[in-house]
């Protein structure tokens, strides 16, 4: 199956799938955009317009996560973002372990297909995700390498919607990112199975 085809599948098993979530939502809501992306934007999970509309980040926090990357030149069509959770929890409660665990094979396999340079970390449920224990206002706007993965951690939008400070700071780290990608090129390869965490970069 050639990688195209394989998202395709994984789209459809997202919104075919039955969760803990899934009776008290109205659709599941796959990651969206160009699975030919270096970059790869995860979230915390879907809120009540995206709950409607089926896509990520189309409400107040996606706006303001478009104005982000259009800073840096970028439509949403260019590059691939998605959620820890395909489905919205109940009144937008943080989602349980549990329910994190349950989706967990959905994000192993989108990662798998688009292989993406960076991975970029949208607050702090991404963050505990791939890097459990760290603070977020320790490591936002640096990135860390674990085994053949780079993480760069920033405030997610939401976060940022009615605080000027956090806007500012959101939008400085965002402009990071296309220097990160060019210095990711010129890193020394690192074995995939190699654990620990290593600060690169910022
Ligand atoms: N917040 C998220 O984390 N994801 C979305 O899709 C929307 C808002």
């Amino acid at each position: 199956m050639d990688r195209q085809a394989e998202f395709e599948k994984l789209v459809q098993d997202i919104k075919e799938h039955t969760c803990s979530l899934r009776a008290g939502c109205i659709q599941a809501v796959p990651g969206d955009g160009n699975i030919n992306s270096p970059v790869m934007f995860i979230g915390e999970g879907p809120g009540r317009v995206e709950d409607e509309q089926g896509k990520p980040f189309v409400g107040p926090a996606g706006k303001l996560w478009e104005e982000a990357i259009g800073n840096l030149g970028w439509k949403r069509e260019d590059v691939y973002i998605t959620n820890v959770i395909k489905c919205r929890p109940p009144n937008n409660r943080d989602p349980l372990a549990s329910e994190v665990e349950e989706h967990k094979p959905f994000l192993e396999r989108e990662l798998e297909i688009i292989k993406p340079k960076l991975i970029v970390l949208l607050g702090r449920h991404a963050m505990q995700w791939f890097l459990p224990g760290e603070k977020i206002s320790a490591i936002r706007g640096t990135a860390k390498r674990r085994g053949g993965r780079i993480y760069f951690v920033v405030y997610h939008p939401a976060a940022a919607l009615y605080d000027p400070k956090l806007k500012s700071v959101l939008m400085a780290d965002f402009k990071k990112i296309p220097i990160l990608l060019k210095k990711i090129d010129k890193l020394p390869p690192i074995e995939e199975t190699k654990k620990e965490i290593q600060a690169i970069l910022f």
